[in-house]
């Protein structure tokens, strides 16, 4: 089964992230997970994610948004077919005080969910950690949510082979 990570990353936070996740997600057996910087187009394998039964998305919090950048792409490209796969989403932001992660990453679920994603964040149905929206990750705390990163692509992963193993 093939999982796709594809997010933005300017100055390599948001990539690291994209690493922790990617960690969780290979030690469920038989997952394929690669890695799309938004950033990196040429890098970009759209097959591999119109192949994928899973997508998750990652931004920087851009003004307690998503980026620019995520936004143009969720606005732009109708080459990736997202309907129907399973969705999840994680931000890193600066501020450990509210800089707005959940609220960019609630802004990219509408884009998911308006493609026909199913969208899911584990939430509590594993008991602790909870993992409400997606995983939040401020730039410099990343060690310390480095698990619960690793937590959350299992769970992903573990949902994606449950809905679509035959
Ligand atoms: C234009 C811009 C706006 C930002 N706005 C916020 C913000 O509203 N809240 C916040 O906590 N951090 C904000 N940041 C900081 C980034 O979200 C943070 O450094 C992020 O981890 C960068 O990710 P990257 O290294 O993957 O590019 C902003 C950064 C930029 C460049």
């Amino acid at each position: 089964m093939k999982i796709s990570i594809v997010y933005v990353s300017e100055s390599g936070n948001t990539e690291k992230v994209a690493g922790f996740i990617r960690t969780g997600a290979e030690q469920v057996p038989e997952t394929d997970v690669r890695l799309f910087n938004l950033e990196k187009p040429e890098s970009v394998d759209e097959a591999f994610i119109n192949d994928s039964a899973a997508v998750i998305f990652g931004t920087p919090t851009y003004v307690a948004n998503m980026c620019w950048q995520m936004k143009k792409w969720f606005d732009t490209n109708w080459t990736v077919r997202l309907g129907g796969k399973l969705g999840g989403v994680f931000a890193t932001e600066n501020s450990p005080n509210g800089g707005g992660a959940e609220l960019a990453m609630t802004a990219m679920i509408s884009h998911m969910l308006v493609k026909g994603m199913l969208v899911y964040s584990s939430g509590s149905e594993f008991n602790r950690p909870f993992i409400h929206i997606g995983p939040a990750v401020v730039r410099d705390q990343m060690e310390l949510r480095e698990e619960h990163c690793r937590v959350f692509g299992k769970r992903m992963a573990i949902k994606a082979h449950t809905l679509f193993d035959r």
